[in-house]
């Protein structure tokens, strides 16, 4: 990765006003957790259609669970990398403003963010899918899959399927941050899920720089990203910390 990319990006979150994050599967490919798309993507074992789309969750419960328990004991194993801990430092070091993240692994809160916009829910916690009800891990049985709510409704990880609506409060913040930001990056995810992946194009109208993060273009690199750091995050960010700590 040429020095001089870093450096620019190391330059321009020193000096913009208003900074924020759009992350995806990729920045949590590093702490095992597969990506959705492309090699080894989750959606080449799992149809999506048959498997993450509500209609499917609510006419066949327990295959769908099948799928789920086997993505949960890869999150549960999942711990944040050097990526991660990259972003929750931006923030500490009042630079970073905030995170949306598409993830459901809580990685970001893990690795020491505060300001994370969950902008399709988080597989750690569970709700009843007929009356809401909230559930920790501990109160779910998940010895016979599906488990019910004492209403006997379906519960089902507290994240958003294809079918469902964004959580309105995770819409709300999310994209009111890209209208304000300066500067966004885009890390680990392909951008070909609406509407979080208007959030980085919205921005751009706005006047922000957007950059990329990402060992491959995506459908932003071309029109929209400003700058492609083409790598792992796990790699590209810790360098661009250490320029920002050289000049603090
Ligand atoms: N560092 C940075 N980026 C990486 C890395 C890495 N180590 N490894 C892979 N990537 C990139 C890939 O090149 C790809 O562009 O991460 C991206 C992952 O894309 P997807 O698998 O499509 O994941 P994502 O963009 O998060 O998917 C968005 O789609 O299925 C829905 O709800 C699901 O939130 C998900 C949404």
């Amino acid at each position: 990765m040429p020095q001089s990319k870093m450096n620019t990006l190391a330059e321009w979150l020193k000096t913009s006003r208003c900074v924020m994050a759009l992350t995806g599967a990729g920045i949590s490919a590093e702490s095992g957790i597969p990506t959705f798309r492309g090699v080894q993507g989750l959606w080449e074992k799992y149809d999506i259609m048959e498997f993450a789309h509500i209609d499917s969750f609510r006419a066949d419960p327990v295959k769908v669970w099948r799928m789920l328990l086997e993505l949960d004991q890869t999150i549960l194993k999942a711990r944040p990398n050097a990526a991660h801990k990259a972003l929750a430092e931006l923030e500490t070091l009042g630079i970073l403003g905030l995170v949306v993240t598409q993830n459901v692994d809580n990685l970001h809160q893990d690795a020491g963010s505060r300001h994370v916009v969950e902008f399709h829910g988080n597989a750690k916690r569970f709700r009843c899918l007929d009356c809401g009800t909230p559930y920790e891990r501990a109160q779910v049985n998940f010895s016979e899959p599906p488990p019910r709510c004492f209403c006997t409704g379906l519960i089902k990880p507290d994240v958003v399927f294809f079918g469902e609506a964004i959580p309105w409060a995770a819409h709300a913040r999310a994209f009111d941050m890209a209208r304000q930001a300066d500067l966004v990056l885009v890390v680990g995810t392909s951008a070909v899920v609406a509407p979080a992946s208007d959030l980085p194009i919205l921005a751009k109208h706005n006047g922000a720089r957007v950059v990329e993060i990402n060992p491959e273009a995506t459908v932003l690199t071309e029109d929209v990203t400003d700058l492609i750091l083409q790598g792992p995050a796990s790699q590209m960010l810790p360098p661009v910390l250490d320029l920002i700590r050289r000049r603090a």
